[in-house]
């Protein structure tokens, strides 16, 4: 999966308790297609077997400055990117001031590539000012610090100096790896899942909308540098790393959050459900069950956010990539939604299909812009067809996707 397909990743491992996370931060790697060295300190030793990184990477652990006299030079120039989980305050504090006397620190000091630290250990040891000062001077010299997380500590104690979870690490890593998008630096807003139209305090009418694809757009902007700002309504998917989270229920909150992000936002991405309509009289009390027989709810039109937002995309230039979800004439359809609502782009997404659409992991658009594309994609995993599409959008901005 990009951008770790065909990368190289070099492992760090230094000893903390929780180097046994560092195991399922390797094997995520390698499910994602990496190639993984890994360097373990002889204090990481004391915590997991070099040979449960081996067995699992298929390649011998490294360890000492004396196996191969130039594994230190040869590893850090290798690698597209490095990352050090669990780092102690010991190897933090060796990077910062340039100490080199084993393997994980000389390869840390010799190393080209982009570097990643996950620190991991006792809350006072971490708030220590020495610490402090010199996790100061690695954010200053542009590595890039992730975590310690708050939580229970191996000693009974709890506070900052959990390493971050695997999964977080990962998605850190990915944005590391992925350097040259035109995107990063640029505001990217995206709406995902459901709206809800209330009908009383505790029933509303809504839609299957799982917030995945908006999810996994966000996914892939962040990825790829680009700040995000994920406007979401209610779902049962966790949001991905990364993206700020701005949680709606209503229609009318999520124009709201919208209207107050897009000055400054270079692509917006529509990909909630929008409800269309709302309820024309929400009750402020519960339905009781004896008044609901034969009950008539009558619904009127809610608002459509990219019609609403139109002037103000324009003025601020937005690059907008929206979804055309259609049971029949899809490409007529999508078209007409391109032009009046003012998108650049659409992804015509068919409905009614058991493996595209609403609550499934895989998708299957076509592609609509401006320009005359018309790009139909095979059936593809949403994170895939998330990739696909920021491509396209990434070409339209001027940028240089393959
Ligand atoms: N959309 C919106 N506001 C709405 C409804 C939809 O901004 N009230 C956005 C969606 O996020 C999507 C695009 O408009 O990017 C098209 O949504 P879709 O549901 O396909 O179309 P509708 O406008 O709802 O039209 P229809 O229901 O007639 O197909």
């Amino acid at each position: 999966m990009r951008p770790f397909d065909g990368s190289r990743v070099l492992l760090v491992v230094t000893g903390g308790i929780a180097a046994y996370k560092s195991v399922i931060l390797m094997r995520r790697l390698i499910e994602h297609g990496a190639e993984v060295d890994v360097v373990m300190t002889e204090a990481a030793e004391q915590m997991v077997g070099a040979v449960t990184f081996s067995a699992l990477s298929g390649r011998p652990v490294k360890r000492s400055l004396w196996e191969e006299p130039l594994a230190h030079i040869d590893l850090g120039r290798d690698a597209d990117a490095i990352v050090v989980a669990p780092a102690t305050a010991n190897i933090i504090a060796k990077l910062a001031n340039g100490l080199a006397d084993d393997l994980a620190s000389a390869t840390l000091l010799a190393a080209e590539a982009p570097i990643l630290v996950a620190p991991a250990m006792n809350t006072r040891m971490w708030e220590n000012p020495a610490t402090q000062a010199n996790v100061e001077a690695l954010s200053s010299a542009g590595l890039v610090l992730v975590g310690p997380a708050s939580g229970p500590l191996a000693e009974g104690e709890s506070g900052p100096g959990r390493m971050e979870e695997p999964e977080t690490i990962l998605a850190h890593l990915g944005r590391l790896l992925e350097q040259n998008s035109v995107l990063r630096g640029q505001r990217v807003v995206v709406t995902a899942g459901p709206t809800l139209a209330p009908l009383d305090p505790v029933r509303f009418v809504g839609n299957r909308s799982s917030g995945r694809m908006g999810f996994a757009l966000a996914a892939s902007a962040w990825r790829r540098g680009a700040d995000v700002v994920l406007v979401c309504g209610p779902t049962r998917v966790d949001p991905p790393v990364g993206p700020r989270v701005v949680r709606v229920e209503k229609a009318e909150e999520m124009l709201d959050a919208l209207r107050a992000e897009l000055d400054g936002t270079a692509v917006l991405v529509m990909a909630a459900a929008v409800a269309d309509f709302r309820s024309e009289s929400p009750r402020t009390g519960k339905l009781k069950k004896e008044n609901l027989a034969g009950i008539d709810i009558r619904l009127t039109a809610g608002p459509d956010l990219l019609a609403e937002t139109l002037k103000q995309r324009r003025a601020a230039s937005v690059f907008t990539l929206g979804f055309a979800l259609e049971t029949e004439d899809g490409p007529a359809n999508a078209s007409r939604k391109l032009h009046d609502k003012g998108m650049d782009m659409v992804a015509l997404n068919p409905a009614g299909e058991p493996d595209s659409g609403f609550d499934v992991v895989t998708n299957r658009v076509t592609i609509i812009d401006r320009n005359g594309l018309v790009e139909e994609l095979p059936l593809l995993a949403k994170h895939e067809v998330a990739d696909r599409l920021l491509d396209r959008v990434e070409e339209r901005l001027g940028g240089g996707a393959e």
